[in-house]
Formats: structure tokens, C-alpha cells, sequence
């Protein structure tokens, strides 16, 4: 085109198709979909957090979609993947009683409790669920999660989280999944809110960001993710050294598309069940022309948040993360234009 002549009208005749953007949380959101049926660009909590307050990372997963991101939406498997055997030794910091745990007693109560119970409610934008957990102390303990539709999942933490992964599929075999979070400048090491979270006892490596936030793949299938066989016989579950690539291991080595035909689902997969029972609902529908769900202009996707919590006697996990928390509105008052405090993982 730049070298065709001054005088030429080509320039006037051939166009590139272009899509409306909205920039936020460190990513270009686009809408692709029929013009007359465009929603307005949502707000998942990042419009009003300064650039510097939040970051978004991109990771490949050579598997399918639905299969990365229900790795991600598994509670139970947090008690075996990601453990290794000191966590059993975690000292007890008082913290196993009604109220927010450490993060280190959660690393304990995830393996004292590997057989979660699982409490699914629907809501407008998918579902939410706990996973139910009794501690040493006898306490129970609930890790909530929520599915967005179509391919957002908020990830239980303590106390809450609005940190989205999104499991963007780039076609059949290969999944785009990308997450945003917020993170407190005043200590970028400790991300989240004020005083409620502490790291790990445990280092798993972290994925390494690149300046533009591409993760790059250092432990995947023709590396055999790194596994070290021996540290897997003496010290960690899994024996891949960094905690992301643990969950590829798994999700990954099922195969690029996983035959579900061929699967028998137990009650850990109630949540899971729920995910596909309505993502094909919404299909169907879609596909006789109906509406795709949470589609609404007035929709409100700030308050999505995921909570991890001990529950006092009689206390009920719904409230817990939404805006009715009273711990929410607290911790909006502590870090204005946030609301979102994250725990990093
Ligand atoms: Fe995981």
C-alpha cells in the first residue's frame, strides 16, 4: 500500500476490519460479536485500580479449554497435587478457630481434609461453591469458588479474592489462559490486603512474567515438566518443582482433548458437573437463538469474589466474599478503589 501511487483511489476502496477496545486490568478487551448485540465492556474490578496496582499475565496450555479450566475449578485437588510432606508439621498458630486462618494452617487443613464436601448455588453469573473441610481442631473450614460464564474462574483465598484466570480457547487443542489480579504496591511480595495474608511455608517456584506478561512455558510435556523423581519420593506430591506447571502436568497429559465418554464422576466432581451441565444449557439455547447468559448491560462483575474462611457455629458460607461481607466493605475502606484483595498462587 505505501508504495502504491499518490494518485491511486485503492486506498479508498480496501478497509481492515476493525473491533471497538477497552483497556483494563493490563489487558485490550475486544467484542467480536454482532454489532446490534454488543454489551458494554465489564468491569472486573481493575477500571478504577491505577495501572501499577494490578497485573495480567498470559500462559499457553496445550490442552483443550474446558479441560484446563476444569483442573482449575477442582477444589479437592489442592489436598494431593500441590502438597508435599512438611505441611503436616506446619506449627499451629492458633489460627485452626472460627475466623480467617493463616495461609500456612490452610496449607495444613487442605491435608488434614482430602475429601472436601461440595455445596454448589447457582447465580446469575454461573455458580459458586464451597468446598467443606473439617480441621484438626474440628472446625469447619470452606473454600468458595465461582464460575463465570463462559470461561472465567475466580479461585478460592484468604479471606477473598476477585483474581480471574480466564481459560480463553485459541482453538480445540490449545488454550490462551490468562489472569488478572490486583496487587498491593506499598509490598509487591505480599499481595493482597493489609495483614491477612502470608506466604506459603513452602516455596513451589513461581512462573516467571515476561515484560509483557507472557509466561513463558519452561516446564512442559517434552521436558517431562521437569520432574524430579526423587523429590517426588521424599518431599513433594508431585515432584515438578513450580506450582503452575503442576496443574499443566495434570491437565496436559490427559491429551490435547480428553474423551469424556469414557469418565465416571464421583461426588468431588459436583462442581465440575454443574460447569458443564449449564455451559451446554446456555449452548443449546444459544444455538435456537436464544440469549447467551450474563449478557445484561447493568450486570455488576466487580462483586464476583471467591472466600476462604473457618466458619463460627451456625454461620452460613453464602454471604461470604459478596458485598453484603461486612470484611468487604472493611477492606474497601482500608484500600480505596481496591475491594479486591489477592492472594497469589
Ligand atoms: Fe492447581
Amino acid at each position: 500500500m505505501p508504495s502504491e501511487p499518490p494518485s491511486s483511489s485503492f486506498k479508498d476502496r480496501v478497509t481492515a476490519k476493525a473491533y471497538p477496545t477497552h483497556e483494563s486490568g493490563g489487558i485490550v478487551w475486544t467484542y467480536m460479536g454482532p454489532a446490534d448485540k454488543m454489551t458494554p465492556f465489564r468491569d472486573f474490578g481493575t477500571d478504577a485500580v491505577e495501572p501499577d496496582h494490578f497485573q495480567a499475565t498470559k500462559l499457553h496450555t496445550a490442552c483443550n479449554w474446558m479441560q484446563a479450566m476444569e483442573g482449575n475449578m477442582d477444589t479437592s485437588h489442592i489436598s494431593w497435587l500441590h502438597q508435599w510432606n512438611g505441611a503436616a508439621d506446619i506449627p499451629d498458630d492458633g489460627s485452626d478457630k472460627p475466623g480467617y486462618p493463616s495461609n500456612a494452617m490452610s496449607w495444613k487443613f487442605w491435608l488434614h481434609d482430602r475429601a472436601p464436601r461440595l455445596d454448589v448455588q447457582d447465580t446469575w453469573y454461573g455458580f459458586k461453591y464451597a468446598g467443606i473441610r473439617t480441621t484438626p481442631n474440628g472446625h469447619t473450614h470452606v473454600r468458595i469458588s465461582a464460575f463465570v460464564y463462559p470461561y472465567h474462574t475466580v479461585i478460592a483465598s484468604v479471606p477473598f479474592t476477585s483474581r480471574q484466570s480466564i481459560f480463553v480457547p485459541m482453538d480445540d487443542y490449545n488454550t490462551a489462559r490468562y489472569s488478572l489480579s490486583t496487587r498491593n504496591v506499598e509490598n509487591p511480595q505480599r499481595i493482597g490486603g493489609p495483614g491477612l495474608f502470608v506466604v506459603a511455608p513452602f516455596e513451589f517456584g513461581r512462573a516467571e512474567v515476561d515484560g509483557n506478561g507472557i509466561i513463558p512455558r519452561k516446564y512442559r510435556a517434552d521436558n517431562e515438566y521437569g520432574i524430579d523423581r526423587e523429590e517426588q519420593r521424599t518431599t513433594t506430591y508431585s515432584g515438578v518443582r513450580e506450582f503452575v506447571s503442576q496443574d499443566l502436568m495434570v491437565t496436559e497429559s490427559m491429551g490435547p482433548i480428553y474423551d469424556r465418554t469414557q469418565e465416571r464422576l464421583g461426588t468431588s466432581d459436583k462442581a465440575i458437573i454443574r460447569m458443564r451441565r449449564l455451559l451446554i444449557a446456555a449452548a443449546k439455547n444459544v444455538a435456537e437463538g436464544g440469549e447467551a447468559p450474563a449478557v445484561a448491560g447493568d450486570l455488576d462483575y466487580r462483586g464476583i469474589r471467591s472466600a476462604e474462611k473457618i466458619l463460627d457455629d451456625g454461620e452460613q458460607w453464602r454471604h461470604l466474599g459478596t458485598n453484603e461481607d461486612p470484611l468487604v466493605q472493611e477492606m474497601d475502606e482500608l484500600a480505596p478503589g481496591a475491594g479486591q484483595p489477592v492472594a497469589g498462587s
